[in-house]
C-alpha cells in the first residue's frame, strides 16, 4: 500500500524560491519556480535534458541572478547575495579536483580560502577525510586515484567547511553502475549523519528515488511536480509524470460520472473503471489513466467477469521471466499493449493466444491530469 501524501513543514524552511524565471533571449531556461527545501532534506531535482535543472541549481548558488522571483535561505533574502555569502557548497561533475595539489591541500583549499590555519585546519581536513573513508590518502595525488576515489575527495572538499546547504549537479554521472551506486549511499550516509540540506541533480530515476526525500520533477523549464518518491511512483499528477519515472500502463478513459472525489470511468472496451482522484473532472471529459506494471493483475477470465467494475478482457502476448518477477504482456479490447507484473512463482496458468482478464484495485487506478502539450 502506499503510503499517505507527506505534509511539508514550511516552517522549517531551510531554502524558498518563490515564483523564479529565467530566460535566454526569448526561450524559458526556467519558468516561475517555487520550492520549499527543510532544513536536513535531500530534494533531487530530476528531469530530462534541457528541462532546467542546472538553471535552477545556479540560481541557489548565486551563479546566475533570476529575471524574476526571489531566493531566500533561511529569512535572509538572497536573490542578489554573491555567491561566496550564502554559505554553500558545491559539487559538480566538472569541477574537477587541482590536478596540480595532493589530496590533503585539494580538501583544504576552501577552508584556506577563508583564512583558515594551523591545527584546526589540519583537524578540518582530516575529519573531512574520515568521512569519504580516505584518510590514508591525504598525501597522493589527484591523478594516483580511482575515478570513484576522486568523486570522494571532490565530496569531502563540498563538505569540508561544513556549509548548511550542499548542492550537486550529477556528481555521479560519470562513474560506473557499481560505483555509482556504492557512492549514492555513501552520499545518502554522510548527508543524513551530518544534516546537511541537499539539492541533488540527476536525470537517472533509479539514483533520485535512492537519495531522496522529496523529488521535483522538471519538465520544459517548469516544475512539473515535488513529492516524496512514493508520491511520485505511485500518485503522478500528469501523463509526464507517470511516464518518466518507472514502467506504467497509460490509457484514454472517459468520465461517466464524478461524485465525491470519486469517478466512474469508461475505460478500454467500455470497461468500468472506479477511480479515487481529486481532480476537478466531470461528466464526458476525456482523461488519462494509469497503472503500475505491478499494480495490475492478469487472471483468467473464470476469476472475475467482464461485468465486474475494474476489470479489462484482453488476450496474453507474451510472457517474459526476468528472474525475481514475471512479466505479462496482453492485448487489450482496443488492441492496447498491457503490461503486468508479478513476483515469480505466481504464475498465471495462461498460455498465450488466450483470453486473460486484467485487474486492479480502485486505488491503484490513477487518473492523470492532461499535460500542458495537451497529451
Ligand atoms: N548560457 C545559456 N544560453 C542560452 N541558453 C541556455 C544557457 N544555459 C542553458 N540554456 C538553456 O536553458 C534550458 C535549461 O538548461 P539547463 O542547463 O538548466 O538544463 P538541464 O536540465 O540542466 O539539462 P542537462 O540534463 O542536459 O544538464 C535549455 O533549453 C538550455 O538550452
Ligand atoms: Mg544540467
Amino acid at each position: 500500500m502506499p503510503s499517505e501524501p507527506q505534509r511539508h513543514d514550511t516552517t522549517n524552511f531551510k531554502l524558498r524560491l518563490t515564483n523564479v524565471s529565467k530566460r535566454y533571449g526569448h526561450s524559458d531556461a526556467l519558468v516561475n519556480a517555487n520550492l520549499v527545501v527543510s532544513k536536513g532534506e535531500c530534494v533531487t531535482l530530476l528531469g530530462p535534458s534541457g528541462s532546467g535543472k542546472t538553471t535552477l541549481l545556479n540560481v541557489v548558488a548565486g551563479l546566475l541572478p533570476p529575471d524574476e522571483g526571489e531566493v531566500w535561505i533561511e529569512d535572509r533574502l538572497a536573490t542578489h547575495l554573491p555567491a561566496y555569502e550564502r554559505d554553500i557548497g558545491m559539487m559538480f561533475q566538472n569541477y574537477a579536483l587541482f590536478p596540480h595539489l595532493t589530496v590533503y591541500d585539494n580538501v583544504a583549499f576552501p577552508l584556506r580560502m577563508r583564512r583558515e590555519r594551523g591545527a584546526r585546519l589540519r583537524e578540518r581536513v582530516g575529519a573531512a577525510l574520515a568521512v569519504v573513508s580516505l584518510a590514508d590518502k591525504a598525501h597522493r595525488m589527484p591523478s594516483e586515484l580511482s575515478g570513484g576515489q576522486q568523486q570522494r575527495i571532490s565530496l569531502a572538499r563540498a563538505l569540508v567547511y561544513e556549509p548548511s546547504i550542499i548542492l550537486m549537479d550529477e556528481p555521479l554521472a560519470a562513474l560506473d553502475k557499481k560505483l555509482r551506486e556504492q557512492l549514492q549511499l555513501e552520499i545518502r550516509r554522510i548527508q543524513k549523519r551530518l544534516g546537511i540540506t541537499m539539492l541533488y541533480v540527476t536525470h537517472d530515476q533509479q539514483e533520485a528515488l535512492l537519495l531522496s526525500d522529496r523529488i521535483c520533477l522538471m519538465n520544459n523549464a517548469r516544475i512539473e511536480q515535488v513529492g516524496s518518491p512514493d508520491d511520485l511512483y505511485f500518485r503522478p499528477r500528469s501523463v509526464f509524470a507517470a511516464d518518466f519515472i518507472g514502467d506504467s500502463n497509460i490509457f484514454p478513459a472517459e468520465v461517466v460520472t464524478m461524485s465525491a472525489g470519486q469517478a466512474c470511468l469508461r475505460g478500454p472496451g467500455g470497461s468500468t473503471l472506479q477511480a479515487a482522484t481529486d481532480l476537478a473532472l466531470k461528466s464526458g471529459d476525456k482523461v488519462q489513466v494509469m497503472i503500475r506494471p505491478e499494480r495490475l493483475r492478469i487472471g483468467t477470465p473464470g476469476q472475475a467477469t467482464e461485468l465486474d467494475d475494474n476489470c479489462v478482457p484482453a488476450t496474453l502476448l507474451e510472457t517474459t521471466f526476468l528472474g525475481e518477477a514475471t512479466r505479462y504482456y496482453a492485448s487489450g479490447p482496443t488492441g492496447e499493449t498491457f503490461v503486468s507484473k508479478a513476483l515469480a512463482g505466481a504464475s498465471s496458468g495462461v498460455a498465450p493466444g488466450e483470453p486473460v482478464l486484467l485487474t486492479a484495485d480502485r486505488d491503484s487506478i490513477i487518473v492523470l491530469s492532461p499535460d500542458r502539450d495537451g497529451r
